[in-house]
């Protein structure tokens, strides 16, 4: 089964069923972004919307990309903000969504699910504005590196999503090599147990001015 067809699954269950990397991620967000003005902002990976409305809170318009349909139609019936368009759209595609660069792009909890970093990093620094950020929390690549993937229980059993291992290096050459520098790097633990593995990782990066 595609991600795609996975998430059209999860849709269901995802907000109802206890998450902690879900749970963990929205708070890590609010606090990496809390003083990061941005007027306009491109969330890729919306889901059912556990951020959008927090983002639209800060902006004056927010572009929310999935590429599950069924996730965002969760998200529609939870809010119908003026200052947000919902697009279903593959972000590994040529970015035909929008013409206007942001002064945000988010990413929480998707490039776990997509092969080549190349890709997506590349288009975010050609859509973000000179001075813009660009915000990512993922699955730390430690639990990774313990087995830990993006999973949800049917009546058929447990599905296990298709997932791509990311180390860190990959995400800061990325950055590097698309004109985005390194602001900011945390690593997440459940109940801030830093005797754990860390749960997840955020990075903001923000695109370097021209001059
Ligand atoms: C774990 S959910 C995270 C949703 C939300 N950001 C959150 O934190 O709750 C991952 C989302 O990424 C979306 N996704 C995966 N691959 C994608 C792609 N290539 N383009 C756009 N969205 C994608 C999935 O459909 C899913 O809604």
């Amino acid at each position: 089964m595609s991600v795609q067809q996975h998430y059209n699954e999860w849709a269901a269950t995802y907000d109802a069923v206890e998450n902690k990397t879900r749970d963990l991620e929205k708070n890590a967000g609010q606090r990496v972004l809390a003083d990061i003005a941005a007027d306009s902002i491109i969330e890729l990976g919306c889901g059912t919307g556990k951020n959008t409305a927090w983002l639209a809170s800060k902006a004056s318009h927010v572009t929310a990309i999935d590429l599950s349909e069924e996730m965002m139609q969760k998200a529609k019936e939870k809010m119908q903000l003026p200052n947000v368009v919902f697009q279903q759209f593959d972000i590994t595609q040529p970015w035909s969504f929008t013409q206007r660069k942001a002064d945000l792009i988010t990413c929480s909890l998707i490039l776990e699910h997509i092969e080549n970093l190349e890709v997506v990093f590349e288009q975010v620094s050609s859509y973000l504005k000179e001075n813009g950020h660009f915000y990512i929390c993922e699955l730390h690549p430690c639990k990774q590196y313990s087995g830990s993937k993006a999973r949800f229980e049917t009546t058929d059993g447990t599905q296990v999503l298709e997932c791509f291992t990311h180390h860190i290096t990959d995400f800061l050459t990325a950055a590097a090599e698309n004109d985005l520098s390194l602001v900011q790097l945390n690593e997440w633990f459940d109940d801030d147990d830093r005797s754990t593995l860390p749960r997840l990782i955020s990075f903001l990066f923000q695109k370097r001015s021209v001059s």
